[in-house]
């Protein structure tokens, strides 16, 4: 597995992570088999992945990976995150100094630690001021409950007046095939800020791993409904497209999809990571295998359905 400096830190991350939205249960991704869930984390860790992401939000994730990562936590570069809460079929933003404490207490108390590698605001919320947020995970850093602060769901202008405030590690934006980021504006906040960019959604909540021939039949509170744009009947067509391209371009490399989707976010520079959730170990393997495939200025083309513009 390819290793990525997480920011300015002296941490290393793995160049695809573990995403643990879809171990959370409940209505956001269907029921989730434990034991599938369980060889998943380990083949993960097998197979060199050591960022582990997840949030106080998915449901069950953090309590499930508490309980398996035990005794490995030395192993893994954990990230978590603040300032949402479920409130009922809602989601609230609070990034408030006394919510961020004690979200912070609580998600230590799930993932049975007494450090986070690398602590998340999760979004801007518009009633708290980021720089107030910011410098109560300055605090907490101070104090040694966190080791590292990252961003997510941010803009360039967001990340620099962040920057100003703390130091910045990482932001985590949705970047796929399907999402690409508009413009390079983030891009070149985190070049110019040292912090890592990390992609979630890389396989746009499974769609980019080309197993879908229709459009699946998934419960109306499924979070790929409302999060992944894309499983929306009308943009599910255009998906495909793109699914098709990427499965035509895995098969002439003899890599699976998945890997190929992978692949795709990581040929961009200033990504260091792309993260990928997984129910089963045989999917992560395959995400994994993304980090070794090395795709050719036509092949981006071709997935990005755009013409080639090489002369050779
Ligand atoms: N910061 C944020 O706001 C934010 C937002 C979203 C996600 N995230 C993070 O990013 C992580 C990754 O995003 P994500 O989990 O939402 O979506 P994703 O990685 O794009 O898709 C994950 C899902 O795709 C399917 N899948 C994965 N690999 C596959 C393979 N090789 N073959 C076939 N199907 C495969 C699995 O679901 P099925 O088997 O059910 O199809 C899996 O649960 C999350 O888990 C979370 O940690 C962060």
């Amino acid at each position: 597995m390819k290793m990525r400096r997480l920011g300015r830190t002296d941490l290393c991350i793995s160049a695809v992570g573990l995403g643990g939205w879809p171990f959370g249960g409940g209505y956001d991704w269907g029921p989730v088999d434990a034991a599938q869930a369980e060889k998943a984390v380990l083949a993960a860790l097998d197979a060199g992945i050591n960022l582990v992401d997840t949030a106080p939000v998915y449901g069950e994730s953090e309590a499930f990976l508490g309980r398996i990562l035990k005794g490995r936590r030395n192993q893994i570069i954990l990230a978590t995150k603040c300032g949402l809460a479920k409130n009922g079929s809602w989601t609230d933003h609070d990034l408030s100094p006394q919510t961020i404490r004690r979200q912070l207490d609580e998600s230590l108390a799930r993932l049975q630690t007494d450090y986070i590698d690398l602590y998340q605001i999760h979004y801007p919320d518009p009633k708290v001021p980021l720089e107030e947020a910011l410098l109560e995970l300055a605090r907490q850093k101070q104090a040694g409950k966190i080791r590292h602060i990252g961003l997510c769901n941010v803009t360039a202008e967001e990340m620099s007046r962040a920057a100003r405030i703390a130091e910045i590690s990482s932001v985590q934006n949705e970047y796929s095939l399907l999402h690409p980021q508009k413009g390079e504006a983030v891009f070149k906040a985190c070049r110019e800020t040292g912090a890592s960019f990390i992609s979630y959604g890389t396989l746009c909540g499974g769609i980019l791993s080309g197993k879908y021939k229709t459009a699946p039949n998934l419960r109306r509170a499924d979070a790929r409904n409302y999060f992944y744009k894309c499983y929306r009947a009308d943009a599910f067509l255009k998906a495909q497209e793109t699914s098709n391209r990427i499965k035509k371009l895995a098969e002439y490399l003899r890599v699976f999809p998945a890997a190929a989707a992978v692949a795709w976010a990581l040929s961009n520079q200033t990504v260091s990571c792309a993260l990928t959730g997984a129910r089963t170990a045989e999917q992560i393997l395959q995400n994994a295998a993304g980090a070794d495939v090395t795709l050719t200025p036509q092949d981006l083309a071709f997935l990005e359905g755009r013409p080639c513009t090489c002369t050779k």
